[in-house]
């Protein structure tokens, strides 16, 4: 017996003791070398109480589940099994792949095992794409980290807890909402749980290229440049970059950061929605090969217009959530991020607002080769916990790292940091600082916020709020015809004090597909075909109106929606609807878009 709690005690030490830590993110994991995927049936486990993370009294003796433990002995107590658990797929959320956890929030383990054969010299990285909301990750039942944030990868170095043969990686992961977190605990969209999108073992050397940015230089169109990370300071290490197309073949050698600045003399095709030219790109160190596709292009503003290449534009754009076409769920792949945008496009839109969160890498390069423009987001939405630093470095640490990931893709042109937030000098500090962080990690792109504007008389509304100095772009979400009545729309003025481009980043209302009705009967296509036209054309006298996200693509699921045979935990102010039919008011929005 003494014997056998000395091993339970040793094993709880190894637990608990730390032998990996998160590194830095391992950026474009689609175009690197010697990467399995580890995507595929996982077994899980629902663990209302915890009970595989705390003992009974409360202490964190994660000794449950992910030991792995079978019976030696018909007398053993075990009283959980993974061989014997059921499986879900990975990525994929629970919420649509058991009715039981439909409405579930709480903890659920993962578990997946695999071969391996380590290597000399050779590091292992175990990246996930998104876990939503916490992850806890072990291998070998050895803690390899933690991560909060369910929309932004993460990565382990993995190598000292690997060995030869049959491996395990199990995931505690848990989606409850708190108030503190990024987003709070109410927000109008399904809170999917689960390992979300791709899982990958990625296979480096010792020193590897860790990340790296090519852009084209705003001053000066005949210049790209960036710069190449090793995940070593290491000095001298030569990194080779070529645009085989442009017959460009650049050597550099890092510095003491084991960094190097890229410089490169060429003439681009430039991206735009009608040309969305994109370049090989190749990154080498070695036997190290990184292969990518960027688009070189230009956004900025000239007073209240946006320009693109140096032409104004206007976004014919529209908002999306990232729920899988026709099956439902997250999406976590390109050919569900084909489909919507192939919609938003036959619709006529040149851009669209990924909201409220990071969308996956598959979607933002599908948007790419598509020749959609997107706006980034990341889901400081509504009331956050303003005043509470954690949460302030969750919302930093959620924004780094969706703009890390997407630095170098064309398509991206804004980068918001929050959706319709109270006004108060908390939100400010909090959302000013943010938006300089923004622009310090990238000054090539525009910076926004969904705002929301406050009403000085009954028809004339005006934008008034603090963050307008912070962002390139003013915009904000407006519902007259769904939260106000539709023939206000004729008599309402819109004054935007702000020498600055203008974009409604949301309007729109519900409607039930295929049910109709007269004009004046909610929910009825016709009511919100009306709706749309009054919008149209109350929103065209705004002057600097530069673009436009009506919400929302697609019908989406959300647990605030509960009316039954009408909305049924569905909002109803898609476009197009959940199956795929298009509703009256997509087709005013196509022919808006044809004549702008
Ligand atoms: C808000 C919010 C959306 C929400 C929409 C609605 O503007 O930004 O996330 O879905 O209203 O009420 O449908």
């Amino acid at each position: 017996m003494k014997k056998l709690a000395v091993t339970v005690v040793m094993l709880i030490v190894a637990c608990l003791t730390l032998v990996a830590e998160e590194v830095g993110q391992v950026t474009n994991i689609y175009g690197r070398e010697n990467v399995t995927s580890l995507n595929g049936m996982w077994r899980y486990i629902v663990d209302v109480q915890e009970r595989g993370f705390y003992d009974y009294r409360m202490n964190e003796t994660p000794w449950g589940f992910f030991l792995d433990a079978h019976q030696k002995s018909p007398m053993d107590l075990v009283e959980y099994n993974f061989d014997t658990s059921s499986q879900m797929h990975v990525p994929g959320d629970w919420n649509t792949q058991s009715e039981r956890l439909f409405f579930y929030e709480g903890t659920v383990w993962f578990r997946r095992t695999f071969d391996y054969v380590p290597k000399e010299g050779k590091r292992a990285i175990l990246y996930f794409g998104a876990v939503n909301y916490e992850a806890i990750v072990y291998v070998n039942g050895k803690k390899m980290g933690r991560h909060i944030g369910g929309f932004t990868s993460f990565n382990f170095d993995v190598t000292d807890a690997l060995k030869e043969g049959k491996n395990n990686v199990i995931v505690k992961v848990d989606n409850k909402r708190h108030k503190e977190d990024i987003p709070t605990n109410i927000y109008d969209w399904w809170n999917y749980g689960g390992i979300t999108r791709d899982v990958m073992l990625l296979e480096v050397d010792e020193t590897y290229i860790e990340d790296y940015s090519l852009e084209l230089d705003k001053k000066d169109w005949q210049h790209l440049k960036g710069w190449v990370k090793l995940n070593k300071r290491e000095a001298g290490v030569e990194v080779t970059v070529s645009i085989p197309e442009l017959k460009v073949e650049k050597r550099v050698k890092t510095n003491a950061d084991g960094e190097a600045e890229l410089s490169i003399k060429a003439k681009p095709s430039l991206w735009s929605s009608e040309n969305p030219k994109l370049y090989d790109i190749r990154i080498e160190k070695g036997e190290e090969k990184i292969r990518d596709e960027i688009g070189f292009r230009c956004i900025e503003t000239d007073g209240k217009k946006i320009k693109l290449n140096g032409k104004q534009i206007f976004l014919k754009g529209v908002s999306m959530h990232e729920e899988a076409p026709f099956s439902g769920g997250r999406a976590n792949n390109a050919s569900q991020a084909h489909t919507m945008l192939s919609w938003a496009k036959e619709m006529g839109c040149n851009y669209v607002r990924m909201a409220h969160y990071p969308h996956n890498e598959h979607a933002v390069r599908e948007a790419e080769r598509m020749g959609v423009m997107v706006w980034s987001e990341i889901p400081v939405y509504w009331t956050i916990d303003w005043k509470n630093e954690e949460t302030y470095a969750n919302a930093q640490r959620q924004l780094h790292d969706m703009i890390t990931r997407d630095k170098n893709r064309a398509a991206v042109v804004i980068w918001s940091i929050a959706n319709e937030t109270p006004h108060s000098d908390a939100r400010d500090e909090f959302l000013s600082k943010l938006a300089t962080y923004a622009k310090g990690m990238d000054g090539t792109r525009l910076i926004s916020m969904a705002m929301e504007v406050t009403s000085a008389s009954n028809y004339h509304n005006r934008l008034s709020d603090n963050m307008n100095k912070y962002v390139d772009v003013v915009s904000f979400n407006q519902y007259v015809g769904w939260y106000r009545d539709v023939n206000d729309a004729s008599k309402m003025t819109w004054e935007i004090p702000y020498n600055k481009p203008v974009i409604i980043s949301e309007f729109g209302g519900g409607a039930l597909a295929g049910w109709h009705a007269d004009k004046e009967t909610r929910f009825s296509e016709e009511f919100q075909e009306n709706m749309y036209v009054e919008n149209l054309k109350m929103l065209d006298k705004i002057d600097g109106l530069s673009g436009m996200s009506p919400w929302i693509l697609v019908d989406f699921r959300s647990p605030a929606r509960y009316l039954p045979d009408v909305q049924d935990f569905y909002n109803r102010k898609g476009l197009i609807s959940n199956e795929g039919q298009k509703k009256l008011a997509y087709y005013i929005m196509k022919k808006y878009y044809s004549e702008r």
